[in-house]
């Protein structure tokens, strides 16, 4: 029962005497010095994550208080939802469900962001991690032997005859000599997913990632002002549980990319670059429809320039796309309607402005080169904020 004192009435109770009710029925659990949060970040591995919970359990055992974070974003196969029936039965597993976002890295970061434990691991879902090498990591940061611990599939010790992708390994050479130019750190495998680090240190650091792709600990490490004592724990890189890679494809591309937002990014944004290399690609595919309808065809100019220009803009969408929007790809024939109808009537009020004003200029007596430079920089920064905007759906 509520106490009624002489000031309160029916419809407010006194708070404290609330509290002192509540705490009877319902008494605040004793701290749980919550020392590790493991994130991790999926795409479709529903069947991966009771067993891996089982394996994460198993490896820490009552050494560390953990919690799993999943952070999933909003997979098709009923992963976020899997991953809320494990933490009905096991409350140290919780769960991020974004909706209409896509990225390995910006998942990452979400995590980081949501635990109150002091240190964060990140690990792949899919098994090809050892949860084993946890309690050591762990151990290496809260010593101070390092300030943060990567498992590296190529360190002495280390194995990854269980992984069928040779070219992926190769790559993974030529991507480690130019990584440990960026980071200023001797590490074998810098493109590696599973590591732990303390959680002050890397929410630290978040506003200054480019979290684009998926080399956050790349991103990580250079970000930091100067180079980080790294310890390295040799992993045997398993073969995937279940499901498939979503990372196989243009991965290279999103090291380049991120390579380049580290650089040259502050001067001119890595999507704008990009959106600036599709544009001059459609520049290259428009004239060679032109030529081809004028001269080999017999076409008229008019109907061969506006062919042209339909083709250059169809292949500037499906281009940028593929690549430029990578982590927020329309897909399906009713999304890639509508994206591309949004991108044709974009460029159309982008080309118009375009031609307004190289004409003004040049009626200005501004040199015609000049004039047309002026108007295509105007253009192409008119439609990449207005499709970036309204085509793949960023603010
Ligand atoms: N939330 C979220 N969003 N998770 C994602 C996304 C995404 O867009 N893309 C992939 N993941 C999840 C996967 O479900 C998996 O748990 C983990 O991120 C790694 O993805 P994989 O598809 O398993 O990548 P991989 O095994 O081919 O790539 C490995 O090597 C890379 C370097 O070569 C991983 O260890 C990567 O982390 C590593 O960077
Ligand atoms: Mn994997």
């Amino acid at each position: 029962m509520v106490h009624m004192g002489a000031m309160d009435n029916a419809f407010f109770p006194r708070l404290d005497s609330i509290d002192e009710e509540l705490a009877d029925i319902w008494p605040v659990p004793a701290p749980v010095n919550l020392e590790l949060a493991i994130i991790l970040p999926t795409f479709n591995e529903r069947g991966n994550l009771a067993p891996l919970v089982e394996r994460i359990d198993r490896a820490i055992g009552t050494a560390a208080v953990w919690e799993v974070i999943i952070v999933d974003d909003d997979s098709r196969d009923g992963t976020a939802n899997e991953a809320r029936a494990l933490a009905q039965k096991d409350a140290r597993v919780r769960v991020i469900q974004r909706i209409g976002r896509r990225g390995l890295s910006s998942a990452v970061i979400e995590g980081f962001c949501a635990t109150a434990a002091p240190y964060v691991a990140v690990m792949d879902a899919d098994h090809q991690h050892d949860p084993a090498l946890l309690p050591g990591m762990l151990a290496a940061l809260k010593s101070g032997e390092a300030e943060i611990c990567v498992a590296s599939r190529f360190a002495e010790g280390a194995s990854t005859a269980e992984w069928a992708a040779p070219e992926r390994e190769k790559l993974s050479t030529y991507a480690n000599a130019l990584a440990r130019k960026m980071t200023g750190v001797e590490l074998t495998d810098p493109m590696s997913g599973y590591f732990m680090l303390p959680a002050d240190a890397a929410r630290a650091l978040v506003p200054r990632l480019s979290a684009i792709g998926f080399k956050i600990l790349l991103d990580l490490l250079a970000t930091n002002d100067r180079a980080m004592k790294v310890k390295e724990f040799p992993l045997n890189f398993a073969a995937r549980r279940e499901g498939e890679s979503k990372l196989d494809r243009a991965i290279l591309f999103d090291f380049l990319a991120g390579l380049y937002d580290k650089t040259f990014g502050k001067v001119i944004p890595t999507r704008f670059a990009l959106f600036g290399t599709v544009g001059a690609a459609g520049v290259v595919v428009h004239f060679l429809v032109l030529t081809s309808l004028l001269f080999v065809m017999d076409h008229a100019f008019t109907f061969a320039q506006s062919i042209a220009v339909l083709v250059a803009m169809s292949f500037n969408f499906w281009l940028n796309n593929w690549l430029t929007y990578r982590d927020k790809r329309l897909t399906g024939a009713g999304e890639l309607l509508r994206g591309w109808l949004g991108f044709i009537a974009t460029c159309a009020i982008g080309g118009f402005a375009n031609v307004a004003i190289a004409t003004f200029l040049e009626g200005q007596g501004v040199f015609w080169v000049l004039a047309a430079l002026a108007g295509i920089v105007v253009g192409s920064v008119w439609n990449y904020a207005l499709s970036s905007r309204f085509v793949w759906g960023r603010f």
